[in-house]
């Protein structure tokens, strides 16, 4: 498939439940097991016994977490998706969690819970989606007991974006600028259309101080999935598989129906889109070629942030 000659208009993706496109094997490889205790270890885990997971998925969060909690605490998943409700419950159940963990349908904005249900809230790739991520915060704190703990997990994407391979090296200056303004635009028009900023992790902290929550603590995961040939380590196979998925079907994060309306919603018009697009486009194809010729290299990390903060 070329970039520069689709063989048909795009036509928008058929709907498929939230996030369906990120749930890939890439997803078992953000965490390192030692990192995640070292994190149980200074927000006291050990004292955690009710946690609530929100926008949950298909519970990818949920199993790390339950591997760093004490064995009897009870976790809840929620998520609005019905499919990702049972699909994170077999996960658990397959791996031997089940009698741990309930998943049920729900809103981040709306928690069907009581006033301080819980000992600790977290989101994982969650605030990110969401309109009104603050008020995402503010209910997470209301399920939160009093000195309970919020636990966000958000990225900063656009900083990701600026990260480089060995063939982004060597582009011109202008056309790494491009690919990050056009990056920013899109990310910009997501926003503007009341479908969440995909940076939002930097301006969480933030936001929890604004809320009251006291004893913010702000971290960065300490996993990257570095990529050199010859590319045979699990996580490395598993991002050559997904980026190699990604190009044959025309996709760029987004599928391009889907980031064309972004970017015209972040101010942007459809002759540029075709330019910047097509550029984007030929990145990608230049990045699997070196996979295949075993040149490719990058450092590869997730910028994100776990950022933590207690009820008064
Ligand atoms: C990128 S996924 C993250 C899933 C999971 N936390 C993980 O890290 O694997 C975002 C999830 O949030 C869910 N979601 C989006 N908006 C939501 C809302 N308003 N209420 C509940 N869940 C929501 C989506 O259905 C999706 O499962």
């Amino acid at each position: 498939m070329s970039y520069e000659q689709p063989q048909q208009p795009p036509q928008p993706q058929q709907p498929r439940p939230h996030s369906a496109e990120f749930f890939n094997e890439t997803r078992d490889y953000w965490w390192n097991a030692d990192f995640l205790r070292l994190m149980a270890e200074r927000l006291e885990f050990a004292k955690v016994s009710r946690v609530l997971d929100v926008g949950c998925g298909v519970g990818h969060w949920t199993f790390a977490l339950a591997g760093v909690l004490p064995q009897t605490a009870r976790l809840t998943g929620v998520d609005r998706e019905d499919e990702w409700v049972s699909k994170a419950a077999q996960r658990m159940k397959d791996a031997g969690l089940g009698d741990r963990c309930e998943f049920v349908r729900g809103d981040a904005m709306s928690l069907a819970f009581a006033d301080a249900s819980f000992d600790l809230v977290t989101c994982q790739t969650v605030l990110i989606h969401l309109k009104d991520p603050k008020g995402a915060i503010r209910e997470m704190m209301r399920v939160a007991r009093p000195g309970g703990l919020v636990l966000t997990v958000e990225p900063c994407n656009m900083a990701s974006m600026g990260v480089f391979s060995s063939v982004s090296d060597s582009l011109p200056t202008e056309v790494v600028a491009a690919n990050l303004r056009f990056q920013l635009m899109l990310q910009r028009g997501k926003r503007a259309l009341g479908l969440g900023f995909n940076s939002l992790g930097d301006l969480v902290p933030g936001m929890m101080a604004e809320l009251g929550l006291r004893d913010i603590r702000a971290y960065m995961s300490d996993r990257a999935t570095p990529m050199y040939p010859p590319y045979d380590k699990p996580h490395q196979r598993a991002e050559a598989r997904q980026w190699k998925d990604w190009h044959a079907r025309e996709h760029w994060v987004w599928d391009r129906a889907t980031t064309l309306q972004y970017f015209l919603a972040g101010g942007g018009d459809e002759r540029e889109f075709e330019v910047l697009w097509e550029q984007a486009g030929r990145l990608m194809a230049a990045e699997i070629a070196a996979i295949e010729a075993g040149t490719f290299h990058c450092g590869n990390p997730h910028i994100t942030y776990l950022v933590a903060g207690r009820n008064a």
